[in-house]
């Protein structure tokens, strides 16, 4: 059978690594978390005092930093300049400045040409919010999941309980709708369904059940 490329979009939230983790797994693909890299980057600046809005200097941050998508049997781990860096990437400070950061033409440009090098292999699943429009053009599946805000906060809410996390859920409400709306109003490469991906509202929808619906995608192409 065929290697490909399958590339899942979508607002914050959505699931997207979710289902692109456990569709990665039954293929036995590579799972790419662009949304990690764009993190990495936030976290370093943030660690380097650099004004969130200075292209040019994020970009600089850039040339001396490495970034380490590395699959391990806990799960994905996030590595910059070889330091693990998983879980401070997930941090509210982090999440609410990442939209930021990622804004910025050079950055995107670099990150692309990164995400690119890292998907010339097939055989990968690919998440983030440009990927079917500028990442991987390419791609011969393209995905964009949906649901609404108040299922998107209530999920993240959950997760945040169970993990034992304070958690509230209008603040994550408010936070997602704001990432949303930065992601999509950017200039350079916003949150967009490409003309040719298929989009699936898992509003109502199990994790498994929106597998299940990409993994048919797959099948029909392959
Ligand atoms: O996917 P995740 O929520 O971790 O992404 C974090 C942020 O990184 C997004 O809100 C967005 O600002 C940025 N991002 C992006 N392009 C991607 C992936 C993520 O701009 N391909």
């Amino acid at each position: 059978k065929t290697e490909l490329a399958i590339a899942i979009d979508g607002p914050a939230a959505a699931g997207k690594s979710t289902v692109a983790k456990l569709i990665a797994k039954d293929l036995s693909y590579i799972y790419i978390d662009t949304g990690a890299m764009y993190r990495a980057l936030t976290y370093q600046a943030i660690n380097e005092n650099v004004d969130l809005e200075n292209e040019r200097q994020l970009r600089g941050i850039l040339e001396h930093i490495e970034i380490d998508l590395q699959q391990s049997p806990e799960g994905q781990k996030v590595l910059v300049n070889q330091m693990d860096v998983t879980h401070d990437i997930r941090t509210h400070q982090v999440t609410n400045n990442v939209s930021v950061v990622a804004k910025h033409p050079a950055v995107r440009e670099e990150m692309v040409k990164r995400q690119k090098a890292l998907a010339l292999k097939r055989g990968v699943v690919m998440d983030g919010r440009d990927i079917g429009t500028h990442v991987l053009p390419d791609a011969e599946v393209k995905i964009f999941l949906i649901a609404s805000v108040e299922e998107r906060a209530g999920r993240r809410h959950k997760e945040n309980l169970e993990k034992g996390f304070a958690s509230d859920l209008n603040d994550l409400k408010k936070e997602i709708e704001k990432r949303d709306q930065l992601d999509s109003e950017r200039e350079a490469s916003p949150l967009l369904k490409a003309e040719d991906a298929i989009e699936i509202d898992t509003t109502s929808l199990s994790i498994q059940d929106v597998a299940d619906r990409i993994l048919e995608v797959v099948e029909a192409v392959r």
